[in-house]
């Protein structure tokens, strides 16, 4: 990718994979395996644990539908977020399983979301769909970059669809009042022109969650499970999510630490 300035001076795999991430709205690259495999236990300890105490046979992630009923997955899905963001160390797991892309994309002094969600969205379950949005609408900083990790393999109807940039930008130029359509009426007008991204597990996704994107009825047969946590430079503006509240800072640099207590010596002036 070509900036056109002397002045930038980033490294040529961190402008192709830049180029990617501008162009198509979203990356794909390796998880460290390692701290991948230490979040996903503690996911399927914390489903085993509410399989249990629901006195419900223990399945795989995949199978989730077996033995949880569509309006128990929401109840499950806060189950295991409250269980998994109690302290920091799936948070930190999270950061360092895709530190490399996060490092790439957005820099490495960073915030990052105190709580990462999670999304269960079971075969047939017309509450797991998460209507067509773009995080941008709502207050939310176009400085963020989505990390969302697949913990079970995607294809078709299990995967996360988005809204390229070159067509969300030509709809927009095209289409007068598309922002003033109800979600289900926006889905209807761009559904030709999304794409759903497969990605297996072992894989990082990052997106731009300022682009349309949603996830639509699952009519697999496989139940999905992925999460989503937002990093930005912890000196980028913050929008209606707070630093501190939202957003933790997780690697405060040492001249930033200096500089936050810094006092100038008034008297020798
Ligand atoms: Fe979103």
């Amino acid at each position: 990718m070509q900036t056109g300035t002397p002045w930038d001076f980033r490294s040529s795999q961190e402008l192709l994979m830049s180029g990617i991430y501008t162009d198509e709205g979203y990356l794909i690259e390796d998880a460290d395996y390692h701290y991948l495999e230490l979040m996903k236990k503690e996911i399927e300890s914390a489903f085993s644990e509410f399989t249990t105490l629901q006195k419900k046979k223990c399945v795989t992630l995949e199978n989730a539908h077996q033995v949880i009923a569509n309006d128990e997955s929401n109840d499950l899905r806060l189950y295991i977020m409250q269980k998994i963001s109690a302290g920091t160390s799936f948070q930190r797991n999270y950061y360092n399983s895709a530190k490399s892309i996060i490092h790439h994309l957005c820099g490495n002094e960073l915030a990052m979301q105190k709580r990462p969600g999670l999304s269960i969205n079971l075969p047939g379950n017309n509450s797991d769909i998460l209507p067509i949005h773009a995080d941008t609408w709502n207050g939310v900083s176009p400085f963020e970059l989505n990390i969302w990790i697949p913990f079970v393999d995607c294809s078709d109807s299990m995967c996360l669809y988005i809204l390229k940039r070159e067509k969300y930008q030509e709809r927009l130029k095209t289409c007068q009042g598309l922002l003033n359509l109800t979600s289900d009426e926006l889905f209807n007008e761009l559904r030709n022109d999304l794409t759903w991204i497969p990605i297996k597990y072992g894989k990082i996704l990052a997106f731009d969650q300022s682009l349309p994107h949603g996830y639509s009825l699952n009519v697999e047969t496989s139940s999905h499970w992925s999460m989503n946590c937002r990093f930005k430079g912890l000196h980028t503006p913050y929008w209606d999510k707070k630093l501190g509240e939202y957003f933790m800072p997780i690697t405060v640099k040492n001249c930033t630490r200096l500089g936050i207590k810094y006092k100038h010596p008034d008297q020798w002036v």
